[in-house]
C-alpha cells in the first residue's frame, strides 16, 4: 500500500502566509502540519509516499527530504496548476502503479490517527473507502449519505438541506479502480477535477463504495482561526519538558517545554506553552495555549492563545492574543515611538482594541 499526500495548492484562505510558505508548513504545537500528517501515514506502516507539490515545492522539499527521517521514502510529483485533487491522483498514476493507496491532503490533522480505518480497508478492499466525520454545518462541506450498511449511496456538495451529517474530511482510501474514475470525469463549474466527481462515479458504476466515521478530533487547517484552534488542543497533550535555561526569576506553570538553547529572563510562562530552540524570552508573560517557534525574541510582552513563527519579534507589546505572527516579523515599538506605526504586507490583518 502507498500513501498519496496532496501539498500543493492555493491555500487563498491562508493568506497572508500562503503568499511565502505553503499552507503545509505552518507549524502546530512547534511542527509543521505536514509533518503531522507523515507521521500519522507512517504509523499506518506505508513508507512509499508521494508528496503532489506545487509552486512552492523548494520549500516543501527543504523541510521534509527525502523522507528518511520519517523512517519513508519520499516521491515529489509536481502539479504545474492547482486544478484538483482528482487531478493530482491523474497525475500520480505511474507512482501509484497498481497499488492500493490512501489519499490524505496534507494541511488535515487527525491526531487520533486512522490505524483502525486503515486496517477495515485492507481487509475488504472496497473500490473507495471514504472518511467522514459528524459535523454541525453539512451545508458547508460534501457530505455522505449512506445505506444501513454502510456503504455509500450518493456523495453531495455542498447540501442546501442536508439529509446527512457526515462530512467527507481529507483522508481516502482507494483501490486502483479510481484509477479508470478520474480518467472517466470532467472539470467541475469551478474549472477542478472534483474528488467527489470521481466517487461519485464509482457508485453510480456499481462499484461497492464504504464510508467509516472518524470519531477524533479533526481539523481542516485551511484557516488561521483552524491553525489556532488546532494548536490549543494539540498543546492539552503537551509533555513538560525543559532543555533550555530557565534564571531564577522566571516561573514556569502548567505543561511547558522550553526546547534547547531557549532562555527565559525573568518572565512568566503558563503552559501548555512551548519556547522555541534558540528563543529569548525577557520580561515577558507567555500565557497559556502559545507556540513560540525558534530563534524569536520576545522583551517586555506577553502574549497568550497564540502562534509566533521563527525568527519573530515581540518587544514592548501587551495582550498578544489569538493571533498567528509570521516568520521574522516585528511587532511592537522596540524605540517606544508614540502612535502605532504598521508596516503591513498584503491581505494582512491588523485588530487593535481601542
Ligand atoms: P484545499 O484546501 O481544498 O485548496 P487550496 O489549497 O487551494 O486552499 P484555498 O481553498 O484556501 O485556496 O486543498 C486541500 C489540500 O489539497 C491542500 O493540502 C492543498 C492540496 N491541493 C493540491 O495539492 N492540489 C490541488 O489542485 C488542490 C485543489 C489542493
Amino acid at each position: 500500500m502507498k500513501a498519496l499526500v496532496l501539498a500543493g495548492g492555493s491555500g487563498t484562505r491562508l493568506r497572508p502566509f500562503s503568499h511565502s510558505l505553503p499552507k503545509q508548513l505552518i507549524p502546530i504545537a512547534n511542527k509543521p502540519v505536514l509533518e503531522h500528517v507523515l507521521g500519522n501515514i507512517r504509523d499506518l506502516g506505508i513508507t512509499d509516499i508521494g508528496v503532489i507539490v506545487g509552486d512552492r515545492a523548494g520549500d516543501i522539499v527543504n523541510a521534509i527530504g527525502d523522507g528518511t527521517r520519517f523512517g519513508a521514502w519520499v516521491t515529489y510529483i509536481s502539479q504545474p496548476e492547482p486544478l484538483g485533487l482528482a487531478h493530482c491522483v491523474r497525475l500520480a498514476r505511474d507512482f501509484l502503479a497498481d497499488d492500493d493507496f490512501v489519499m490524505y491532503l496534507g494541511d488535515n490533522m487527525l491526531p487520533d490517527g486512522v490505524a483502525d480505518i486503515a486496517r477495515e480497508f485492507m481487509a475488504t478492499r472496497p473500490a473507495a473507502q471514504v472518511v467522514v466525520h459528524k459535523v454541525s454545518d453539512p451545508e458547508s462541506y460534501g457530505v455522505a449519505e449512506l445505506a444501513p450498511d454502510g456503504a455509500v449511496e450518493r456523495l453531495v456538495e455542498k447540501p442546501k438541506e442536508p439529509s446527512s451529517d457526515l462530512a467527507l474530511i481529507g483522508v481516502y482510501f482507494f483501490t486502483p479502480a479510481v484509477h479508470t474514475a478520474v480518467a472517466a470525469i470532467e472539470p467541475s463549474d469551478r474549472g477542478e477535477l472534483e474528488i467527489t466527481d470521481a466517487i461519485q462515479w464509482l457508485v453510480e458504476s456499481g462499484h461497492d463504495v464504504r464510508a467509516r466515521e472518524y470519531t477524533g478530533y479533526w481539523k481542516d487547517t485551511g484557516r488561521v482561526d483552524d491553525v489556532l484552534e488546532c494548536n490549543r488542543r494539540l498543546l492539552d497533550g503537551l509533555r513538560p519538558a525543559v532543555l533550555g535555561q530557565v534564571d531564577d526569576a522566571s516561573v514556569l506553570t502548567g505543561q511547558v517545554v522550553v526546547e534547547a538553547g531557549a532562555r527565559v529572563i525573568r518572565s512568566r510562562i503558563e503552559g501548555p506553552a512551548i519556547i522555541g530552540a534558540g528563543s529569548l524570552v525577557e520580561d515577558s508573560h507567555v500565557g497559556r495555549y502559545t507556540s513560540i517557534a525558534r530563534d524569536c525574541e520576545l522583551r517586555q510582552a506577553s502574549i497568550r492563545s497564540s502562534i509566533v513563527l521563527e525568527s519573530a519579534t515581540i518587544t514592548m507589546l501587551h495582550d498578544v492574543c489569538d493571533s498567528l505572527i509570521g516568520r521574522s516579523a516585528s511587532v511592537g515599538s522596540p524605540d517606544g515611538g508614540a502612535g502605532h506605526r504598521l508596516i503591513v504586507g498584503d491581505h494582512t490583518r491588523v485588530e487593535v482594541a481601542a
